[in-house]
């Protein structure tokens, strides 16, 4: 799908030769004396139509419209978030119309984000599946023009990256779809190979003896269990001085969780090959990355095998010897995705990196306690909190932050290890965190429950590719003012005193980690 960003006003949007005008308003909508604005005055006026979130007035063939197709879609306050709930709708109900061309007009005086939403809501709502189908039909839509009043210039910028990290999310959401028999670790270590190929980035991928010799005795532990290799993906991008400190992104990339000898219930169970979601979210970041090529250097760990009962599986009480030399006693077989990702946070040291951010399908506890709106956050360090939570909140892709008291760890004392993989069912989600950060205290870290916001189940079963907007976000807002003509992102500039307070608001969790 192509996006292309013009200046049009209302009436020169009407006139543009497509399938269809969608025409985003809000409630204040005033419009002008052109047929599309008469049409909303008048749906006002009968009750029809407000312009209220999420609702929608179709027409067809509407004269003084080029379209064939004109839909207005509501947008309640005109705030980003619903102007992308808007078009969202409205490219959802004209799905399965025919539309290749669209035109999506946005409001005149709409605010920062409003071209960022435009384009999310636009390739959320058109994306469909269809690499197993065996007759697939896929995307209709193929290009689409972006409206907007005034200065193109001015929403360059946001244009540019937007598109980007749609493409990062797409990405992100086809891997997670697919099946776990073609989605196996060595898949994600190809496609890792093929994004480093496509976009200039250094990559590495190692396989069971490399990682046994560095002495990744959890990781290799969960891998045991299956005939799949393991996998455990290096990918780095140099967009600043190599002298420059690398943000580390690692994604748990469990491509199947059975949950092993702790083995789970069946209903539900083929949703476990989404337990590669923060493995997609990086690879997808990474694809976004090398689009925009900011001036920042990221490194992306991928942690990756599938979660199996064997014969030679790890079990209850077996203990092992973590890449930090900390042993952990297994528990519980199912807290699985702990014990990958702590090797990964600890050969993360070896970058010296600014931050370490990982993103992991983690707990059910996360999904009890934020559901599907918002991510669990967790972090160390104040500072990284609330950039990664203004990064989510402007991206639409929101997260919430999570406390870390060390009280929370009390329960993954053992009697025969360093510690155990699980406490008690109370705080599952913190409690994880809690076991993640003994292994990350050598820089700020931060830590993204996913479990809830990595993909949607029922009938809309599919991955969302979250959190790559919220990702793709920060990484832009990390690069150093100078950088050619971007504005510093207004977390880089908050000063340590907005950090406290949003530790007290959320009952002093943060800590500042010793860097
Ligand atoms: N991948 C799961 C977490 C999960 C479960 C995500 C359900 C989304 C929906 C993870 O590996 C897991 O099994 N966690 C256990 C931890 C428990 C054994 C302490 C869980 O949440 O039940
Ligand atoms: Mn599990
Ligand atoms: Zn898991």
């Amino acid at each position: 799908m192509n996006f292309e960003l013009k200046a049009l006003g209302l009436a020169e949007a009407a006139a543009q030769k497509c399938d269809a005008l969608v025409v985003v308003m809000g409630e204040d909508f005033a419009g002008g004396s052109d047929p599309v604005s008469r049409l909303a005055q008048e749906a006002r006026k009968a009750g029809d139509f407000e312009g209220k979130p999420g609702k929608l007035l179709q027409a067809y063939r509407f004269e003084g419209v080029a379209a064939s197709r004109l839909v207005l879609a509501g947008a309640g306050d005109g705030s980003a978030k619903r102007i992308q709930a808007a078009v969202h709708a409205a490219v959802a109900a004209l799905r399965s119309k025919g539309v290749k061309r669209l035109v999506v007009c946005l409001p005149a005086d709409a605010p920062e984000g409003a071209v960022r939403a435009a384009v999310a809501g636009t390739a959320e709502a058109s994306y469909v599946f269809v690499a197993t189908k065996s007759k697939p039909e896929g995307r209709e839509l193929q290009r689409v023009t972006i409206a907007v009043a005034g200065d193109v210039a001015a929403h360059q910028g946001a244009f540019d990256a937007a598109r980007a990290a749609a493409n990062g999310i797409e990405f992100a959401r086809e891997l997670g779809n697919l099946p776990p028999n073609l989605a196996t670790p060595t898949r994600l270590g190809e496609e890792a190979k093929k994004l480093a190929k496509a976009h200039g980035f250094q990559c590495e991928v190692l396989g069971p003896k490399e990682v046994a010799k560095l002495g990744m005795g959890a990781l290799a532990a969960v891998a045991r269990g299956s005939e799949e290799p393991l996998r455990f993906i290096v990918l780095k991008y140099q967009g600043a001085a190599a002298s420059e400190a690398p943000v580390v992104l690692v994604g748990k990339g469990i491509t199947f969780d059975s949950g092993g000898i702790s083995i789970k219930p069946a209903p539900e169970m083929d949703e476990m090959k989404f337990d590669m979601g923060g493995a997609a979210s990086v690879l997808g970041t990474f694809r976004a990355l090398g689009e925009v090529r900011p001036a920042i250097n990221v490194v992306g760990l991928i942690p990756s095998c599938e979660n199996l009962p064997d014969g030679r599986a790890l079990k209850p009480g077996d203990v092992l010897t973590s890449l930090s030399g900390q042993t952990i006693e297994v528990l519980n077989t199912d807290a699985e995705g702990r014990l990958i990702l702590c090797d990964a946070l600890t050969y993360a040291e070896r970058f010296k990196p600014r931050a370490v951010v990982d993103i992991a399908t983690l707990t059910g506890a996360c999904v009890i306690a934020l559901g599907a709106v918002r991510s669990g956050l967790f972090a160390s360090d104040d500072d990284l909190a609330l950039a990664l939570q203004e990064a989510g909140d402007a991206a639409c892709d929101p997260c919430w932050r999570m406390p870390l008291d060390d009280e929370y760890g009390e329960g993954l004392k053992t009697n025969f290890a360093d510690m155990a993989n699980v406490a008690g069912r109370p705080a599952g989600a913190v409690t994880a965190a809690k076991f993640l950060q003994r292994f990350a205290s050598r820089y700020p870290w931060a830590h993204l429950d996913i479990a809830g916001t990595a993909w949607k189940g029922g009938a809309a079963k599919g991955a969302t590719g979250r959190p790559v907007g919220l990702l793709v976000q920060y990484l832009l807002g990390q690069q150093a003012p100078s950088a050619a003509g971007r504005k510093p992102a207004a977390a880089a500039k908050r000063k340590p005193a907005a950090g406290a307070a949003m530790a007290r608001r959320t009952g002093g969790a943060g800590r500042k980690a010793a860097a």
